[in-house]
């Protein structure tokens, strides 16, 4: 793999504390950064670690703005299972980060095309991404680009795979419940990040894990196309490592 670094730890709690350490040294180093975001279960042990070092050690978030990967379309940022909701509740409320500053796009928007384009433009006015975490899904995907998605594709609109309402359905009452569609950053949008830092746990991500190291840089797996990034860390436990 191309210059991409492996940081290879036991397990979820241990992936937690070193990606949470290597947020914190980026933002110390450069406290002005542009952040990018994920949701999910693979950051949450992340985001506590970061607020409890904020607490700890007052390391600040004042002059940073982030950018999360994604939200459901129909959502509103109050709905619980909004990614907006998610990311306020698990970090943005805990920390002293300007929340103006934090962008997540809007998935209760009437004209979702638009926030795509000016979510994209928003990201190129503050002089992209610096750094972004990512998550990868079962089925490769990175964000909600799901197999297939091009790698030109800027943030967008997405139908989302069966195998992933499935994966989230744990989050609502019911399968039904999880919406049908979501904006996300393309993975153009993803590939223009200065520095991606992923983060894989356990058993179930080990054939994503495999196929990412091992597999073919192709659109059906589109986390195979950070093999092309000039700069990228991966965290990986054991379990999704098969160790
Ligand atoms: P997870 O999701 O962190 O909840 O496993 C990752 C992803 O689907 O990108």
């Amino acid at each position: 793999m191309n210059k991409v670094n492996i940081i290879k730890v036991n397990d979820y709690q241990e992936m937690s504390e070193k990606a949470s350490q290597y947020i914190i040294d980026k933002v110390k180093a450069n406290p002005k950064m542009v952040l990018g975001l994920a949701t999910g279960g693979t950051p949450e042990g992340t985001y506590k670690r970061l607020i409890e070092d904020h607490d700890q050690n007052g390391t600040s978030y004042d002059g940073v703005a982030t950018f999360n990967l994604d939200e459901y379309v129909g959502l509103s940022g109050d709905h619980p299972q909004s990614y907006r909701h998610y990311m306020n509740e698990r970090f943005f409320n805990h920390i002293d980060i300007n929340k103006e500053n934090t962008y997540v796009p809007r998935g209760n928007t009437v004209d979702a095309e638009a926030e795509c384009e000016a979510y994209e433009a928003l990201m190129a006015s503050v002089g992209g991404i610096d750094l972004q975490i990512l998550g990868i899904g079962g089925n490769g995907h990175i964000g909600f680009n799901e197999p297939g998605t091009s790698f030109q594709s800027p943030t967008h609109i997405v139908d989302l795979a069966q195998s992933t309402k499935e994966a989230n359905a744990r989050y609502f009452a019911n399968i039904d419940e999880v919406p049908n569609q979501a904006i996300t950053m393309g993975i153009a949008s993803i590939m223009k990040s200065r520095e991606i830092l992923l983060l894989i746990s356990g058993e179930n991500k080990h054939e994503a894990y495999k196929q990412l190291i091992e597999g073919e840089i192709q659109e059906n797996f589109p986390a195979s196309i950070l093999r092309n990034h000039p700069y990228v860390t991966i965290i990986a436990d054991k379990a999704a490592i098969g160790e």
